[in-house]
């Protein structure tokens, strides 16, 4: 395994090698935010920077230069004795070349004129178009003030680009590396999610199944979770995004758990769906069992070469297929496949890339044709069945049911690795689980 320096050191030069001459890249950290008064937000560094860096402070730009030689910039927070002693330690200048292996670290505060040097020559300046806003203002004036030493025989910049497109690009693919901090978020995932299991019972309140899942992912190393927790009992759970967890968890009420723990800069992502009171009602474990087919088919079809939207097709048919056969669609499934007629009952796509960010960065089309796997890539596959009691032309008897089942997919090369093994799928073995779980209490 590479040494967190070395890691980052290689997405460096990979990037760096993907870019023309005379470029020059400008990464932020992000800053903190404040959540209210004088409270902040805990801080997370922006994915792309701890990417390229495996530094974790705010208020940091991350300058790399590709001339004659590439060259890694810093700017960053110089050590200050009084802030750091309210607010916590910095690096500071002195200490990050080596801890970082950058090749000259600057303090921010000289952002301004650190640039108007480094930028001196550089035909093509990137960064982030997703934060056009934040960096229009400052590489204008940047450009704007080497356009002043023009006499100087100094050139600015001509071409300002997004470099989201290749560093997403970059991103998509893992290398042994990230594949490695992803099977162990997902691996203490699974930890916190069996931990839901075992603390969810009839008069429980989301909530408490919150802190036991999120305590395990503590008790496991991980900082933070990837994104908030969703604890969604009954109805709660036909709201994708609940995460109030706020309601009494009632006998007979399926509890959703979608959560996920961060891990080294990685995202587990997660969705268990099972009785709180052990048992699934016969209406539950019927759609219960048909969403677990389609993300069974799902995954089955996921291999290189095979395009992304095929892996979301073959759910939406067994999906269709269930659906009809249960009496809540009528008609043919062809016909129903092509009105898209599940939607009323399956809102959202088949799932997403997963890396740094929950919802990961890279394309999903290229030239408008969904693009293949390819090894390296992972994606979660969830399918879901959302029929709530608004659902008045559908029998009361599915009513109020939310069923998700997500897991984390890694393509290789010769297929797919579920990276979130361990949970018990079937309804034979969550009941068994649950059972086992009581007998312990
Ligand atoms: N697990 C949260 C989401 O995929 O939206
Ligand atoms: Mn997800």
């Amino acid at each position: 395994m590479l040494k967190s320096n070395e890691f980052h050191q290689h997405n460096r030069h990979k990037l760096l090698a993907s870019l023309p001459d005379n470029s020059a890249v400008l990464v932020s950290s992000g800053a903190e935010k404040i959540r209210n008064r004088d409270v902040e937000f805990p801080f997370r560094a922006e994915s792309d920077f701890f990417y390229l860096t495996g530094f974790t402070e705010p208020d940091c730009v991350l300058v790399l230069l590709k001339k004659e030689s590439r060259v890694t910039h810093l700017f960053l927070r110089p050590k200050d004795p009084e802030q750091e002693t309210w607010q916590g330690r910095r690096l500071g200048l002195e200490n990050a070349c080596e801890a970082l292996s950058v090749d000259q670290a600057w303090s921010i505060d000289e952002l301004d004129e650190g640039l108007l040097e480094l930028l001196e020559n550089i035909e093509s300046v990137y960064f982030s178009f997703s934060q056009i806003s934040d960096w229009l203002t400052p590489v204008s004036a940047w450009i704007d003030g080497l356009k002043q030493k023009g006499r100087q025989g100094i050139s600015a910049p001509s071409k300002i680009c997004d470099l989201d497109g290749v560093l997403h690009e970059q991103r998509l693919f893992k290398s042994a590396e990230e594949i490695s901090r992803m099977r162990q978020a997902a691996q203490i995932s699974v930890k916190g999610h069996l931990a839901a299991m075992a603390a969810a019972l009839p008069g429980k309140f989301e909530f408490q199944v919150q802190a036991e899942l999120e305590a395990t992912f503590v008790r496991e190393g991980s900082p933070r979770v990837a994104f908030s927790s969703i604890i969604a009992s009954g109805h709660n759970a036909c709201i994708l995004h609940y995460t109030e967890n706020r309601d009494e968890i009632q006998d007979g009420d399926l509890v959703l758990v979608d959560a996920g723990a961060e891990w080294q800069g990685y995202a587990g992502d997660i969705t268990t769906t099972f009785p709180a009171n052990g048992k699934f009602s016969s209406a539950q474990a019927k759609l219960y069992s048909l969403v677990l087919k389609a993300q069974q088919a799902a995954i089955s079809v996921i291999q290189p070469g095979v395009a992304y939207n095929v892996a979301h097709e073959a759910s939406v048919k067994v999906l269709t297929q269930g659906l009809i056969d249960l009496g809540i669609l009528k008609g043919k499934l062809k016909t129903l496949i092509k009105e898209e007629s599940y939607k009323r009952f399956f809102m959202h796509g088949i799932g997403h890339w997963l890396g740094m960010d929950v919802h990961d960065v890279g394309a999903y089309k290229q030239n408008q044709a969904w693009r293949e796997f390819k090894p390296g890539m992972v994606v979660t596959v969830e399918p879901g069945l959302y029929i709530s009691a608004e659902h008045s032309d559908v029998d009361s008897q599915w009513h109020n049911t939310g069923i998700r089942i997500e897991d984390d997919i890694l393509v290789t090369e010769i297929g797919h690795e579920i990276l979130t093994v361990g949970l018990p799928r079937t309804v034979a073995e969550i009941e068994a689980q649950m059972s086992a779980f009581t007998a312990l209490r």
